[in-house]
Order: structure tokens, then C-alpha cells, then sequence
């Protein structure tokens, strides 16, 4: 297998090479399998997902796609471009196929001044392209020390969210209560994204609470193994009573899941993890041995990761 890199050319992926490039990655990512089979059926990607792939002559050498994303950092909201879909062709591996796709691509980041994030297993293959790794507190605590009470919230525990329930939950997700560093933005599609993502995920669950039948806040339940996360808590309103309130829903599912651990990925200016320290819960890391991939951050060339080292990003919009 020889090639010159510098006879390879990097294509947009559209058109037919859309549905060439996610057959590929079905392979590369097969949980990716349910998303990339519907923009192989419908010609259009998911979101901002924007694919971009190197080629030899005809033949696909490899794949990375950009994202690009609004969340909030410490009150503001930031731009940034999400990485994802990072692979090569196995008998292309080693030969700088990621390497020349990542400058490619990173330098349409430098020229909007934007940071890049992604989450890896192998962060060793992002370092030189100036990927800084920022450690995440996914702080956690035995289910006894979740305090129980508060307003005695009605709770809806769905499986599955339809179309109607993807409106309630971003009404939630948009009320002024659920502000936090690391939040997404998401829009229409991206909630839509976001509903195909869960409907295909047998682990995931959304407590819906209500006030009175009306929606007044969700968290989001993961199963993993030996605990349970919970990687999303989104209230319309945060006072003591609902936080209250949800925590004891986050007991009883630690309860019916005989989970001995709830890790929460909430940043520390959540109102859940405030309501806790004010508590006096001491929460602590995650129990040593837990592997999680790794969020690394790139900020434009020339300037610093400045806030962005304080980072915490939520595991619920992992992509
Ligand atoms: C990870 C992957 C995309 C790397 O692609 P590649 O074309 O072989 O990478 P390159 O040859 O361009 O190497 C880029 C850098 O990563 C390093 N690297 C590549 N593969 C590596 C590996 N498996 N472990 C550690 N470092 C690795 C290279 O040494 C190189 O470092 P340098 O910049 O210091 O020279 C490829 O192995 C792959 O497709 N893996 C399966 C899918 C996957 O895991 N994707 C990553 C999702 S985040």
C-alpha cells in the first residue's frame, strides 16, 4: 500500500461519498450504526455533523467530521467546533492519514478563531495538533447520601422520547433555571439528533418530573456498570424544594437499579451539585478503574485554552 500524502486530496463529503464515508464508519463506530444508516437512507447528515474525507484517486483513505457547536462557559456562550468521526482505512493506518485530515480541517477552526473539542480513547494521536487534555470531575457518592424530600414531585419515566416529548424537554432545557458551564445549545435538529441517539440506546432513561401535571424538570439516567450516572438535570426552576425533589428521584433509581454508586457529570455551578455542598454531601471522585474517554480542547492557533481549561462537558452530549 503506497501513496504519497501529498497526492491525496480532501473532499467535502457529499453526495455519493456521504454514503461511502458512513459505510466505512459503520464499521469504524458500530454503535454510530443507527445515525450513519439513516444519513445513508435520507443523503443528509445529522445536526452541524460535517464530514470531510481524504481521498487517493478514487479510494478512500479516511474520515473526520466537524461539528460545530454553541455551549455556555461560566455565563457566556462560546463557539467552538466539535470533532468527531476521526478514522483511517486499517491498511492506511500510521501514515499520517489522520494527521493531514486533523490540519485540514483545524485550520477552518484557526480562521474563525474557534477552539476545537473531542473525546478520545487515544489522545496521544491529538496532542501535536495541539489537543490539551481537561480532566473531568465526574464526582459521585453512595446512593444513601442523596438526600430524599422536597416537593414531592409526579415522575414519568420514559424509555423512549417521542416528538412531543422532545418538546417538552427542550422547553425545560430552555428555561432560565437550567443554565450551566458546558451546556449545548441545541436546536430543532439537534434535538432530533438527540432523540434517535436515545431511542437506540437500551441504557438511557428520562425521569420527567411535574409539579401539579405540568413538566417542570428531567434528569437523565445512564446504567453502567456498578453505578448509575446521571448525565443530564434540567429544572425550569431551581429551588431547593425541586432540586430536593429530584434528588430523591435519583435515590430511587439508584434504588431499582441496586446501583452502589451515582456519578453526577454536572459541572460544579449546577444547581444540584450546589444544593449537595450546601447539604454537606461530600461528593468524591469516581472509583478508581472507571475508563472514560478523554475530552481534549485546542484553542485557536496563537491563543491560550484560557477558560476553556475549566471545561466540563457534559456526558449527554458525548459526540
Ligand atoms: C486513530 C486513527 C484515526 C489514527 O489514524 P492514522 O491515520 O493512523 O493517524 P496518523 O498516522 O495521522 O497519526 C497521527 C498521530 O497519531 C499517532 N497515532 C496514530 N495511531 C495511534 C495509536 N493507535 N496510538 C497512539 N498514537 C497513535 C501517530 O504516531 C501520529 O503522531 P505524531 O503526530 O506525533 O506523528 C486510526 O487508528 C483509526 O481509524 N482508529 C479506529 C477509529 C478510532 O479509534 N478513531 C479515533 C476516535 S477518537
Amino acid at each position: 500500500m503506497t501513496f504519497q500524502l501529498s497526492e491525496c486530496e480532501i473532499h467535502p463529503a457529499t453526495g455519493p461519498r456521504l454514503r461511502q464515508v458512513c459505510r466505512f464508519l459503520i464499521d469504524q463506530f458500530p454503535p454510530d450504526r443507527p445515525i450513519l444508516e439513516r444519513v445513508i437512507a435520507t443523503g443528509r447528515g445529522y445536526a452541524t455533523w460535517t464530514p470531510y474525507a481524504l481521498y487517493h484517486g478514487e479510494e478512500l483513505l479516511g474520515s473526520l467530521a466537524l461539528m460545530p457547536l454553541r455551549i455556555w462557559l461560566e455565563g457566556q456562550r462560546r463557539d467552538m467546533v466539535g470533532i468527531a468521526s476521526v478514522a483511517t482505512v486499517p491498511a492506511y493506518r500510521r501514515m499520517g492519514v489522520a494527521g493531514r485530515l486533523l490540519d485540514h480541517c483545524l485550520a477552518k477552526a484557526d480562521q474563525q478563531l474557534l477552539p476545537s473539542v473531542l473525546f478520545t480513547s487515544l489522545p496521544r494521536v491529538y496532542e501535536n495538533a495541539g489537543f490539551q487534555a481537561i480532566r473531568q470531575d465526574y464526582l459521585g457518592t453512595s446512593p444513601a447520601n442523596v438526600p430524599r424530600g422536597g416537593a414531592g414531585l409526579g415522575v414519568q419515566r420514559l424509555e423512549t422520547i417521542n416528538d412531543d416529548d422532545c418538546n417538552t424537554l427542550a422547553t425545560i432545557y430552555d428555561s432560565p433555571g437550567s443554565v450551566f458551564s458546558g451546556k449545548v445549545e441545541r436546536d430543532a435538529q439537534y434535538w432530533r439528533f438527540y432523540q434517535l441517539l436515545f431511542n437506540t440506546s437500551s441504557n438511557l432513561r428520562i425521569l420527567l418530573c411535574s409539579d401539579g401535571g405540568r413538566p417542570c424538570g428531567y434528569l437523565r439516567a445512564e446504567t453502567e456498570e456498578g453505578r448509575l450516572l446521571i448525565s443530564e438535570v434540567c429544572l425550569e426552576q431551581a429551588s431547593a424544594a425541586v432540586i430536593e425533589a429530584v434528588c430523591t428521584h435519583i435515590a430511587e433509581e439508584a434504588r431499582l437499579q441496586s446501583a452502589p454508586w451515582v456519578t453526577l457529570s454536572l459541572p460544579s455551578d449546577h444547581a444540584v451539585r450546589g444544593f449537595l455542598e450546601r447539604c454537606g454531601i461530600r461528593c468524591t471522585r469516581e472509583p478508581a478503574g472507571i475508563c472514560r474517554e478523554t475530552l481534549m480542547v485546542r484553542p485557536p492557533r496563537g491563543r491560550s485554552l484560557d477558560t476553556l481549561s475549566r471545561l466540563q462537558w457534559p456526558l449527554s452530549d458525548k459526540f
